[in-house]
């Protein structure tokens, strides 16, 4: 539409007043915000803007390719690849504990990058760091910018001092459906303009227990089944996310063609919400819930039983880590 033509015109005039002929880094997480917030800042000044996108391993099936190949083909955007998934998984062996795992996987996340930002400086100088940040994540932290600071989420102190930068942020003024309606506009990919939420430790919080590469390709395959299910049903604008979670350390007895199986659970966390604050447990359709259940016993072969989670928030939380 016409405004919001301007609104994206407009961003992007201001990004080029802010970063005059400088260069510029972002982080990209495979989620809304990081790329329309690119996107903006990639049309104002082009090659100007380095984008680093670090794969932890943690994403969903097809996420990673989202990131490098389709948005990188709407928006000619210059983009760093690290593939981390070997050290993300090193540093999670062994833990169990959910706070740590938050701890570990923000701390190598903040390493991984800085080592990119480094590289990147060996080019020339850069001034600039732009990030997602929404308007009510402006009102939330009480309006201040300060230095730049990985989203808190990533738990981050202070940075190196040759590591700050000046603070971009296209976003600043505008609600997540302003953001969409932006990334429409920009042409980026709709799975990522639609995307639900979905927490910056990944998959790393949907499995109970140790995270091994063999469980997340368990989980992601459970996971890209009800995400596909629960999209053909037409649902994805009425739940507000739907966490698949792995119960990788229970196992329970179940029986498959002639043969008894010992597999693990796979939980279904459909929520409804308006702000992540508050939740309650979708009511999806049986039949919907039928098909995800058929389907992902039938196609992923170390799950056995697939259950549905119909706590409230508060109590539950959404996520089970
Ligand atoms: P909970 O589980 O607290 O989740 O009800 C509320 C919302 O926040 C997301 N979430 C996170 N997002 N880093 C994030 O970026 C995190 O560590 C994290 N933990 C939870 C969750 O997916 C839900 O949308």
């Amino acid at each position: 539409s016409w405004t919001m033509l301007n609104i994206v015109e407009d961003a992007v005039a201001a990004v080029r007043d802010q970063i005059g002929d400088g260069r510029a880094i972002c982080a990209l997480s495979g989620g809304v915000d990081s790329a329309v917030a690119a996107a903006i800042v990639q049309r104002a000044i082009g090659d100007r803007l380095t984008c680093v996108f670090v794969d932890h391993g943690l994403l969903r099936k097809g996420e990673a390719e989202q990131v490098e190949r389709d948005f990188v083909d709407a928006t000619g955007v210059k983009l760093r690849v690290v593939d981390a998934s070997e050290r993300f998984l090193k540093a999670l062996s062994g833990v169990t504990d959910p706070e740590e795992k938050r701890k570990i996987i923000g701390r190598e996340f903040i390493r991984v990058f800085e080592d990119e930002q480094r590289a990147i400086l060996a080019d020339g100088p850069v001034d600039f760091l732009v990030q997602g940040t929404l308007y009510p994540d402006v009102v939330e932290s009480g309006g201040g910018t300060g230095t730049a600071n990985i989203k808190s989420h990533h738990n981050v102190g202070g940075l190196p001092d040759d590591l700050r930068f000046e603070l971009v942020e296209p976003l600043r003024t505008l609600f997540k459906d302003e953001v969409r309606r932006a990334g429409e506009q920009l042409g980026l990919p709709s799975a990522m303009v639609w995307r639900q939420p979905f927490p910056g430790p990944g998959l790393g919080i949907r499995i109970i227990g140790e995270v091994t590469r063999e469980r997340l390709d368990v989980l992601r395959d459970a996971d890209a089944i009800a995400r596909e299910e629960l999209s053909r049903a037409g649902l994805d604008r009425d739940i507000w996310q739907c966490p698949v979670v792995l119960l990788a350390d229970v196992r329970s007895v179940g029986v498959q063609g002639d043969g008894r199986t010992y597999g693990h659970p796979v939980v279904l966390r459909p929520v409804t919400s308006e702000d992540a604050m508050t939740a309650d447990w979708s009511r999806v359709p049986y039949d919907v819930l039928s098909r995800i259940s058929t389907r992902i016993t039938n196609e992923v072969r170390e799950i056995n039983r697939v259950v549905l989670d119909v706590t409230s928030k508060p109590p539950g939380t959404i996520e089970w880590e």
